[in-house]
């Protein structure tokens, strides 16, 4: 026998006791076998057979009927058994056990092995590790063994105090050996967690296959079981004496969880009985969405959460002239607002060419957190079911809003007139933007707010009464003013905002078409008063989104600096206080020419021609800055390929982007040989030829994409580092790029 701590160093056991030799414990010592980690492997089980089959495999080198005599010497045993039969067991060894034998089970709950563990020794052993690995699955025996079983499955282990902590990192090295990812958790939780993910769902495949199977017409009902039968009751075929042990060992909490399926089921069963679609629509998105995000959380990739943000790598390339025609997808900013409206509206709201981006998914997932009933987004389509001005809910959590900023600005205002409290958080990214300018002027309409330091998360306290006030913007910001509107909407009396420079107007014409009185006044110079009056109410109706111009702006600089290109972005939105992008390529002597115009849901469209042409650096007038404020990365780009020198200024907001826009371009342009100097609120760029390199875009979406199109005329290839958030404002980005002639290829 070894000390323990000599199998720590080395991972080798000299005999390992395996007490039920079936799928799990099998499968353990078939792959510790073949990593020839344990020398000798002993199986111990009432049926010979089974064991002598076992021997056959060379699963075991040899098995004994005697679990007493088997585990002497042993510096492992792992219990793989049904859980009722454990005590019994435990009892059996107990006087043959050494004192350093670590002892380990793999029981589905865990409060009644502990319990066993108890009542045998008196107390715990030190050397018990209980633990639950969560692999099973509907087969069952030593014929189902399977060495990769465990590859990325997880093994909870539940120690306790007095559990000794070389035992438990043995028995964790040895799960962790076998592939899986090892986590530690207290008993009961363990035990409610499992009752419901697993021991419910059980319960409910058994219980469902007796009912239909007792049926007289069970024969025709199992005949045409196709998909969903058999997706639904596969674990119905697991192991019966297993599942009996388990559902009395962990009995309590299944009842628990088992009763609030049954009110669920209630509810279910009423909305059906009294055909009420909204309540049935309301359970069924809300449940897809949920087993979705799990299905992505699984494949490592949550919609609301995006990838791990470091994990995807661009690679793009120089290629031919650009042509075709395209659609970008759906702008972000009515994206955005479609939902936040349509939720709080009378009616319902029909939406298509909705963003199915990651930043517009979140806001659609924080509403239907609050309990609004949302349909899709099915091929750009969203059906909102309104809730009225105070019909919103109280969230079951925090509302995380991923990487987007307009989400958690809006929702800020939105939500400080609600009854209810509520938090707002975000990625990385996010939790370092600064919302004060929010919470202040939200604070003196009377919202009670708080920040960390200025910073997400946000906490909004339910109840406050809120009141009209005279906002002068400092900077001009289409969030800010928004927000001030979205609450002055609940406010007393009129909230009048005053933007300093014209910024996007989507709130203030969507509010109108919801048929909300909006007053515009334009002051001195370019300045402008928007105001509202409190407690009105927004009628439902529909809402065609036009293409994202932000989106269009990278192929409008793609198609201009690459020689003989000649595309068409269609149904592009080019709204005036948006289209500071076409206004700047063209003082930098672009082709780009807007085809028939024309006024789509009250927001003006356009498709839009971009043929390539040498272009002038030039000076970019202040007064565009906050109509192309998301668009100067790709600009920069446009910069560097142009003749002579660009000069931005007046334009300090992009440092507090989604990154700080102005010195990560320009580091990212610097590496690739570009002459390009920041300023605080700006930045001059010579243009001219550069070269390929490794850039990093820090996760910000729009850089990432705009280095793909500066590859375009890069004299190698570019590396973009840190591109996984092209999600949340372009998810076919790559796809669309290619179709049109760039060339970049996606690395996860
Ligand atoms: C947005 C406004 C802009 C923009 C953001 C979307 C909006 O921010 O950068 O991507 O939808 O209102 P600011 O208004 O803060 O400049």
């Amino acid at each position: 026998m070894k000390q323990n701590k000599e199998i720590l160093d080395s991972l080798t056991i000299n005999k390992m006791v395996v007490i039920g030799v079936g799928l799990i414990g099998g499968s353990l010592a078939k792959v510790l076998r073949t990593k020839g980690m344990v020398k000798q492997l002993v199986g111990v089980g009432r049926n010979e057979q089974n064991l002598k089959r076992a021997v056959a495999m060379g699963v075991i080198d040899s098995y004994s009927l005697d679990a007493a005599e088997a585990v002497q010497g042993a510096d492992l045993v792992l219990i793989s058994m049904p859980v009722l039969g454990i005590e019994k067991v435990l009892a059996s060894i107990k006087d043959s056990l050494s004192p350093d034998t670590i002892i380990t089970d793999a029981g589905s709950a865990k409060g009644i092995v502990v319990a066993a563990a108890k009542k045998v020794f008196g107390s715990v052993p030190a050397k018990f590790v209980p633990g639950h690995p969560i692999a099973g699955s509907e087969k069952s025996g030593i014929e189902a063994a399977d060495e990769e079983l465990y590859l990325q499955h997880m093994v909870i282990l539940t120690p306790l105090p007095e559990t000794d902590r070389g035992a438990l990192d043995i028995v964790s090295q040895i799960w962790k050996a076998a592939g899986a990812e090892v986590v530690t958790m207290d008993v009961k939780y363990h035990d409610q967690v499992l009752a419901a993910t697993s021991h419910l769902p059980h319960l409910l495949a058994y219980s469902l296959v007796e009912t239909l199977a007792g049926r007289n017409e069970n024969r025709e009902i199992f005949r045409y079981a196709a998909g969903g039968f058999r997706d639904f009751t596969r674990i119905a075929s697991s192991d019966p004496t297993m599942w009996h042990d388990i559902f009395l060992a962990n009995r309590e909490a299944v009842l628990k969880s088992l009763d609030a399926f049954s009110e669920g089921v209630t509810m279910l069963r009423k909305a059906l009985e009294d055909q009420d679609s909204q309540s049935m629509m309301g359970i069924f998105t809300r449940a897809k969405s949920a087993r979705d995000h799990f299905t992505k959380l699984l494949a490592q990739r949550a919609y609301v959460e995006p990838m791990n943000e470091s994990d995807t790598t661009f690679f793009a390339g120089k290629k031919g002239a650009l042509t075709g025609k395209l659609r970008v997808p759906g702008d972000k900013s009515i994206s955005h607002r479609s939902i936040m409206l349509g939720a709080i509206a009378q009616g319902e709201t029909e939406v298509s060419g909705f963003l199915e981006g990651e930043d517009s998914l979140a806001t659609l997932q924080a509403f239907r957190d609050m309990g609004v009933v949302i349909e899709g987004p099915f091929q750009g389509k969203v059906k909102i079911y309104g809730v009225g001005m105070s019909g919103l809910k109280a969230p079951p959590g925090p509302l995380y809003l991923g990487n987007s900023g307009t989400s958690m600005r809006l929702l800020a205002g939105l939500l400080s007139a609600q009854s209810f409290d509520v938090e707002l958080t975000g990625d990385s990214s996010l939790s370092v933007r600064p919302m004060k300018r929010v919470a202040g002027p939200l604070a003196q309409m009377g919202a009670k707010i708080e920040t960390c330091d200025g910073k997400p998360p946000l906490t909004l306290r339910g109840g406050s009464e809120i009141h009209g006030i005279h906002y002068e913007m400092p900077v001009a910001s289409a969030q800010v003013k928004s927000s001030l509107l979205l609450a002055g909407l609940y406010a007393k009396g009129v909230t009048r905002v005053v933007e300093p420079a014209p910024t996007r107007d989507h709130t203030e014409r969507m509010l109108c078409g919801f048929g909300y009185k909006v007053d515009v006044k334009s002051l001195s110079g370019t300045s402008k008063e928007i105001s509202l009056q409190g407690g009105g109410v927004l009628c439902g109706g529909s809402i065609d989104i036009p293409a994202d111009i932000s989106s269009a702006a990278f192929f409008m600089v793609a198609a201009s600096i690459v020689p003989d290109s000649d595309i068409t972005l269609e149904h592009v939105g080019v709204n005036p206080t948006r289209t500071g992008v076409i206004n700047i390529l063209q003082k930098m002597g672009a082709d780009i020419q807007l085809i028939e115009e024309r006024i789509v849901g009250g927001e003006p469209v356009a498709d839009i021609r971009v043929r390539a042409s040498q272009l002038q650096g030039i000076d970019i007038p202040e007064d565009q800055v906050p109509l192309a404020i998301d668009e100067f990365p790709v600009l920069f780009v446009a910069a560097a390929c142009a003749k002579g020198k660009t000069v931005l200024r007046g334009a300090e907001e992009l440092r507090v982007k989604e990154s700080d826009r102005i010195q990560v371009m320009a580091d990212g342009l610097v590496a690739l040989g570009v002459d390009a100097n920041p300023t605080a609120d700006g930045i001059s760029i010579e243009g001219g030829r550069y070269q390929g390199g490794v850039v990093d875009s820090q996760g910000d979406h729009r850089i990432a994409m705009a280095f793909s199109v500066a590859a375009l005329r890069a004299d190698g290839d570019i590396e973009i580092l840190n591109c996984a958030n092209v999600a949340t404002s372009f998810p076919d980005f790559v796809n669309l790029a290619n179709q049109v002639g760039m060339n970049v290829k996606v690395e996860n």
